[in-house]
């Protein structure tokens, strides 16, 4: 009796501690959603990652971009945190961030700066490039074999060891510069479905390379919905996504389940995660209710910067220096930043309908 009454209070007590946790990271207070995250480790099992590696695009890129080219590096990229330019594509935070923070790590830092925290390279590095893909894409910048044989350079140097790797869950984005690229490039769209499975065949190369080298695992984004991005939606003055960009989208993400299926089947403990950004993306854009917060737009699929004239892009200048573009008023309440990255606040209303899949990490 005695033992029943004190498990209830156990009980009880951890009822309030979740629905504490969840009150108090709505209200976006980190400290706590730590200490929630935490409880969930405990939760699920056996796998216990300290550090994250990164490899992909803008989606997750948190400074490797150089400043020369990169929009990231301009204002008013960076003005919600750090509250100037600092090479993240938004207004603020991006997956990447997201993703730490579920970890209960700080984000790692950019490869570029590694030399800067040496003390900080126990958390991971980031080696995600704006504009890269799994193949080049023409901005010259390091697409994924590159950025993965970063770290295979880094292993080899013993700044990483077998046993550091096998603490260690990697975050994988293609977001698409592949099919820019291709499109820009004059590829048809007959042959756009052969291509789009090249590309996921080659991710899964990717993801498999990650994994050999021993990092324990693997989770990869799917495509989000690209049909619902502002650079498609302006010609519909951001009322429709095009349904037929969103079904090449699908056809990505159901080959990217294919490969991810048949990588789990043949090793041994399902070290291969999928993190469904296309879902995160379409549940945050067609939500009525503001169940993120803060998050509350009359016109959802309008970014918060936009470029007052053809062939300017937000943080572009004129040649005496006058800003061609205007931002929102409010930042916290776009879901999109610019013609293609959402917003910190975009990121955050994903992240929290992918946190309870993100689970799945600690298997
Ligand atoms: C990645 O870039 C390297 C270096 O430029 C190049 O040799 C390699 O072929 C590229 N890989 C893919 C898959 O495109
Ligand atoms: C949707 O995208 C397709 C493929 O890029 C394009 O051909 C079509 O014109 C677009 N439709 C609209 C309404 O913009």
């Amino acid at each position: 009796m005695e033992l029943h009454g004190l498990l209830s209070y156990a009980l009880f007590l951890l009822f309030i501690f979740v629905i504490a946790g969840e009150a108090v990271c709505a209200n976006e207070q980190d400290q706590s959603m730590k200490k929630l995250n935490h409880h969930h480790r405990h939760t699920y099992g056996g796998f216990r990652p300290t550090k994250l590696f990164v490899f992909g695009d803008s989606y997750a890129d948190t400074g490797n971009s150089p400043r020369s080219l990169a929009s990231s590096w301009k204002a008013p990229y960076g003005v919600t945190f750090p509250g100037k330019p600092a090479g993240r594509y938004s207004d603020g935070r991006v997956l990447s961030d997201y993703v730490a923070r579920f970890m209960g790590i700080k984000s790692p830092l950019p490869y570029k700066l590694r030399k800067y925290g040496p003390g900080k390279l126990r958390r991971g590095l980031n080696f995600a490039y704006g504009g890269t893909g799994v193949f080049d894409t023409g901005n010259l910048q390091p697409n994924m074999t590159t950025q993965i044989g970063f770290l295979q350079g880094l292993i080899k140097d013993k700044v990483y060891t077998k046993r550091d790797l096998k603490a260690s869950l990697a975050l994988v984005t293609v977001s698409g510069n592949d099919y820019a690229a291709y499109t820009s490039a004059g590829g048809s769209e007959q042959d756009l479905h052969s291509f789009i499975t090249r590309v996921v065949e080659q991710m899964a190369i990717d993801m498999k390379l990650i994994h050999d080298m021993g990092i324990r695992r693997v989770v990869v984004t799917t495509l989000q919905p690209i049909g619902c991005l502002p650079k498609e939606t302006v010609h519909s003055s951001y009322q429709q996504c095009n349904d037929t960009q969103n079904l090449a989208s699908k056809f990505h993400n159901g080959l990217l389940q294919q490969v991810v299926t048949t990588l789990n089947d043949n090793t041994k403990d399902s070290s291969f995660l999928i993190l469904d950004t296309f879902s995160g993306f379409n549940t945050v854009l067609n939500s009525n209710t503001v169940f993120t917060g803060k998050l509350k737009f009359g016109t959802p699929l309008k970014p918060c910067c936009v470029a007052t004239r053809s062939g300017a892009s937000c943080g572009s200048l004129d040649e005496n220096g006058k800003e061609l573009y205007t931002v929102c008023d409010e930042p916290k309440s776009a879901f999109f930043w610019d013609t293609v990255h959402p917003s910190q606040a975009g990121w955050r209303a994903v992240y929290l309908t992918l946190r309870s899949s993100l689970n799945g990490i600690y298997r």
